[in-house]
């Protein structure tokens, strides 16, 4: 039976998913399954871009006879074709002999070698900027070529926008009925096979994609179709910036990927205990065990994370075998701008990483951290400080929180008046930050621009709280401008809890996600920055994030809120306690009635007796107490004095940040 969704009122996907693949193209595990996309347009004439693979050819046959609904297929544009798109040409062409092909020469060259078409083929041939008119539309063709092959191209739809992207934005895993990438949560669900698509199938050819994306920056662009995985309408940018990044060979990440090669787990051992280490330090560290996972994953993490550690023992006076492979498959995807680490095993004569040293020899602008860890057979106690030596040099090269330079001069000490600080004014904004699945944002009141050139912006935020650590670790965060529209509400949700036991996102929609990956909050915000840290200050309670910034739009006109008009106008006032009232209870019930008389008539709203039934409880004076309210979140301690080491255990502000209320 045909399944099909339509793209848009005359787009229509006719492609299939495959969930029972275990290798793609023979080597790339799809756990998730893969999708094989075809589109058909139903203009005046009718033109289906790229076909399928053999596996999911009944579906997909089904599903062009069923979208034509009885009219003549034209046309069929050939981006790609590489056999998971046009291994089902020949037998389309049996049931459509009438349709034309458009393709290049180079795709006809390689489809008659294929096998795909017969020598009597007579294509329409297209070249760089050539038109097809269908109609309503007009196509032009884009040539791309090493994105994937050398024969591929794009087609878009000058009329609607749409760039038919072959392999380009596509991604491993099965539709699962979601047609559109604003249908998931892409960036938490789909991006990690994303990369391992991309960086495994056109990683090593960044220049071609760069040359691409150029192209596309000059189109006007609302929607893309690639042949894998999700058709793009909505925050397009979020992926290109991806694409950006990869093609340019720029880590995602400041942080460590430890790939190892283990026999007996003493290589592991080692592996980990270097892991810890780094996290100590407050590095983001990720490992991967070469021997359970395929290269293919080593590669899409070393895409990601700007530090990579190989450790391997030593085998047959090599490097171990599952090692060389992942590491020659890395190579091979022309990995670099990366910061190496290594450590070898070898119970006699190790060798390995000498040679994964050699390995990394060809590839562009790496720079190694030596010196390399030598471990025999086990690591022994007195090489603990070999590993502590090796985590330093690591971190010292990551953007996370390092100790203030020594003064220059010791300070002169004056009077100071706690209360000079009120004086200085401040925004408020949210600050949004994300490590692995897990969002998080908080308030902060700390969010200026320290620099024009280049374009920075600093952050200051309480150690305490655990947007710190997950800024600290990944080095990326968002700044969120409230305005003064934004309800208190909003200041509860990202003030007044932590993110460590709660989602601070749960059932909010207001969000839309950065290129960065984060998200960032998009109610009662005028301007949202994103920020990439470049260094981190420790200022004591606080760390001071400096950032570059990597994206940056205004939302709206309305005006920032500031200190004070939170203050004045947000924030609720603690409400003093009116004088208690003269009562009356029902003895039967419990029901009170408020006030000094009760009418001679009056019945008993819940059990309808009468006032005889009444007892007069007369108005007691109301007791004095006082309050210490957080000026930051609006937190009460209540008591006659607040120690003067007192944190306030919502937003983490001290004594100086409580101001005192009476009732
Ligand atoms: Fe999806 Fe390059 O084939």
């Amino acid at each position: 039976m045909h399944c099909t969704r339509h793209v848009s009122e005359d787009l229509i996907w006719v492609g299939g998913n495959d969930r029972r693949l275990a290798m793609f193209e023979g080597v790339y595990s799809v756990p998730d399954g893969v999708s094989y996309n075809s589109y058909l347009l139903l203009d005046d004439t009718t033109v289906l871009f790229d076909t399928v693979d053999r596996a999911v050819d009944r579906v997909f046959f089904e599903n062009v006879a069923y979208a034509l609904g009885g009219r003549s297929l034209d046309y069929i544009v050939v981006s790609h074709m590489e056999p998971d798109h046009s291994a089902t040409l020949r037998e389309l062409l049996l049931r459509y002999p009438d349709a034309v092909i458009v393709c290049n020469q180079k795709s006809f060259d390689m489809m008659k070698r294929f096998g795909y078409v017969d020598s009597g083929c007579d294509p329409y041939l297209v070249k760089e900027g050539d038109l097809l008119r269908t109609g309503h539309h007009e196509i032009t063709f884009v040539m791309a070529p090493m994105v994937h092959w050398p024969e591929v191209m794009m087609s878009y739809d000058v009329t609607t926008g749409t760039l038919f992207s072959a392999d380009a934005f596509g991604t491993f895993g099965a539709l699962n009925g979601n047609l559109f990438a604003d249908e998931v949560d892409f960036m938490r669900d789909y991006l990690n096979e994303a990369r391992r698509y991309y960086t495994n199938i056109v990683g090593k050819y960044g220049p071609q994609v760069q040359a691409v994306l150029k192209k596309a920056a000059k189109l006007d662009l609302n929607m893309i179709c690639p042949l894998h995985g999700f058709v793009w309408r909505r925050n397009l940018g979020d992926y290109m910036e991806k694409y950006q990044k990869w093609s340019l060979y720029e880590p995602e990440e400041q942080g460590v990927l430890i790939a190892y090669a283990s026999v007996y787990g003493n290589t592991e051992n080692a592996a980990e205990i270097l892991a810890t280490k780094l996290r100590e330090r407050g590095a983001v560290v990720t490992m991967i065990d070469v021997s359970v996972k395929p290269a293919s994953e080593v590669v899409a993490a070393a895409f990601r994370y700007s530090h990579l550690v190989f450790a391997s023992t030593t085998y047959n006076a090599e490097i171990f075998v599952r090692m060389d492979e992942a590491l020659r498959d890395l190579i091979a995807h022309n990995i670099q701008n990366r910061t190496l680490a290594f450590l070898e095993n070898g119970s006699w004569a190790p060798t390995s990483g000498k040679k994964m040293k050699e390995l990394f020899a060809a590839c562009k602008n790496m720079t190694v951290i030596d010196p390399l860890v030598t471990v025999k057979s086990a690591l022994s106690s007195d090489q603990l400080s070999a590993l502590d030596t090796l985590a330093d040099a690591i971190a010292s090269t990551l953007p996370i929180a390092k100790p203030a330079p020594a003064s220059v001069a010791a300070p002169v000490a004056g009077a100071t008046d706690p209360t000079a600080l009120f004086q200085l004014s401040y925004g408020l904004f949210v600050v949004t930050t994300r490590e692995g699945e897990k969002d998080n944002g908080c308030i902060t009141n700390t969010a200026i621009q320290v620099a024009s050139n280049p374009n920075r912006i600093a952050i200051s935020v309480n150690k305490q709280n655990y947007t710190h650590d997950l800024i600290a670790r990944t080095g990326m965060f968002n700044v969120c401008v409230l305005t003064e529209n934004a309800g208190f509400d909003l200041f509860k949700r990202f003030g007044f809890s932590s993110g460590r036991d709660t989602e601070k996102f749960a059932g909010f929609n207001a969000v839309r996600r950065t290129a960065n990956g984060l998200l960032a909050v998009t109610e009662s915000v005028n301007t949202i920055f994103s920020g990439h840290v470049v260094e981190a200050v420790d200022c004591g309670s606080h760390t001071l994030f400096v950032a570059d910034i990597t994206e940056s739009e205004v939302l709206s006109k309305v005006p920032s809120v500031t200190y004070a008009y939170y203050f004045a106008h947000i924030k609720p006032k603690p409400q003093p306690k009116t004088e208690e009232k003269t009562k009356w209870v029902c003895k039967v019930c419990g029901y009170e009635y408020e006030g000094d008389e009760m009418p001679d008539d009056y019945t008993c709203p819940l059990c309808k007796h009468g006032k005889e039934d009444f007892e007069k409880v007369e108005a007691q004076p109301v007791k004095k107490t006082v309050k210490w309210v957080c000026k930051v979140c609006g937190y009460e301690y209540e008591g006659e004095q607040l120690p003067d080491d007192y944190t306030c255990p919502l937003c983490k502000h001290g004594k100086e940040d409580f101001e005192r209320v009476e009732n």
